[in-house]
């Protein structure tokens, strides 16, 4: 069933903050750089607009997770993400034990209103450290140094009970030994969980340019796939196995907003260019809301939303996604609930091959996942079984 008015269902609230101070040349997210300033109680008020909306449309619904992620939402002011907060509560009843997460930058600027986020009610914070490497750093246009990130990650030690951070690895001239000494060191830094991300090459970003004129060489495939194995090996040795292709946490510490994506739950997509997914009736709802943030205001401020897509999926699409999604956790997906959501079997012939290749497994319980050596080609897997 797809009506969600239960506590036990699973909800989400996404949050996007675009702003940032300086643009990285590797990123594509919705971030925003405005040397003038932003006007961020009227950005705070459209989101309040924006959720009253939200809530209106969708009705009552139990918050399990909120999420605040950018961007950099560690730019905002504690007041900000509290005026938010209690708005989400007004809406819709949150769980006692709901996980708030905010992105932050590791900056000591950012790391001062750690405690304000925890009085605000956040309980786990998301670091970006993406190297331990001053010179990665640097070549990566980050505004921190490996000490401040260090600091940082301290600090939110000392403050919250949960907390992740960030590292990009498969990064230009990156060895397998400086690799695996940068992530047993952060191990030794991180708690419960670490998400653990190969450098992308984004198109539109400098880092593409720079790329396509040979002046940025990053690790070619078969360095790539080493770099990922030995990734997963001293993860899984440390304690910290990959429950989804980035993503390693101890045992019952993994992010439970992002696992709502991956399960194919439902969460609202609130602030500039963010993502939703409803379910409405008996169907699911893929919503997407203006990227420009100006615009997004104004669009909020005259109309109640920011809704730039707001289509019904078939089931053939709601199925798909969930398989998408799905198979980028370790636990896989289960098959009957594909043929709930579309009333047919995922493909038995190509399934078939890709057990014979290796690709996939079906576990005791009938569940079907990527294997271990499968991952890396996760793409080709999920395109291949897709309708
Ligand atoms: C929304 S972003 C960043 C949050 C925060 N603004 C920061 O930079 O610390 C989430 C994460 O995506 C990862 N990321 C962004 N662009 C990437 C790329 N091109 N390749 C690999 N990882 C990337 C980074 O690790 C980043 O921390
Ligand atoms: S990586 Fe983070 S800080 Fe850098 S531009 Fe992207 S969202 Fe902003």
């Amino acid at each position: 069933m797809m009506v969600n008015m239960t506590s036990t269902v699973p909800f989400g609230v996404y949050l996007h903050w675009p702003f940032c101070l300086s643009k990285c040349p590797y990123c594509d997210f919705n971030s925003h750089v405005r040397h003038g300033g932003i006007d961020e109680a009227r950005f705070v008020r459209g989101f309040e607009t924006e959720l009253a909306t939200t809530a209106k449309r969708i009705g009552a619904r139990t918050v399990s997770s909120v999420f605040f992620g950018g961007g950099t939402p560690s730019l905002m002011q504690p007041a900000s993400v509290q005026t938010i907060l209690d708005a989400i509560a007004r809406h819709w009843s949150v769980a006692p034990d709901a996980e708030v997460t905010l992105e932050a930058n590791p900056t000591s600027v950012e790391a001062t209103r750690f405690r304000g986020f925890r009085a605000a009610g956040v309980n786990r914070v998301s670091l970006g450290v993406q190297a331990l490497d001053d010179a990665a750093l640097k070549e990566l246009g980050r505004l921190h140094s490996v000490q401040e990130a260090l600091d940082a990650v301290a600090v939110a030690r000392s403050i919250f009970q949960r907390y992740s951070f960030d590292l990009i690895y498969a990064r230009p001239r990156q060895t397998l030994d400086a690799w695996a000494a940068e992530l047993k060191r952060a191990i030794a830094e991180a708690a419960e969980h670490l998400s653990l991300y190969q450098l992308t090459i984004e198109l539109d970003t400098p880092f593409a340019g720079l790329h396509a004129a040979g002046k940025l060489t990053v690790p070619d495939d078969d360095l790539a796939r080493d770099l990922y194995d030995l990734t997963q090996a001293i993860c899984a040795e440390a304690g910290l196995p990959a429950y989804e292709i980035s993503n390693h946490a101890r045992p019952g510490a993994e992010c439970r907003h992002n696992l709502i994506y991956w399960r194919g739950h439902e969460y609202a997509g609130i602030g500039p260019g963010a993502h939703g997914r409803l379910n409405i009736g008996d169907r699911r709802v893929a919503t997407e809301t203006e990227k420009r943030p100006e615009s997004w205001l104004m669009r909020v401020e005259a109309t109640g939303s920011g809704l730039t897509v707001d289509d019904k999926l078939t089931p053939g699409e709601t199925a798909d996604e969930f398989l998408l999604m799905g198979l980028r956790l370790a636990e896989g997906i289960e098959p009957a609930r594909y043929r709930a959501l579309c009333g047919r079997e995922i493909d038995p012939k190509r399934v078939a091959v890709l057990h014979a290749e290796g690709a996939v497994e079906t576990t005791a319980d009938g569940r079907l996942r990527v294997t271990q050596s499968g991952f890396p080609l996760l793409d080709a897997v999920v395109a291949d079984l897709a309708a």
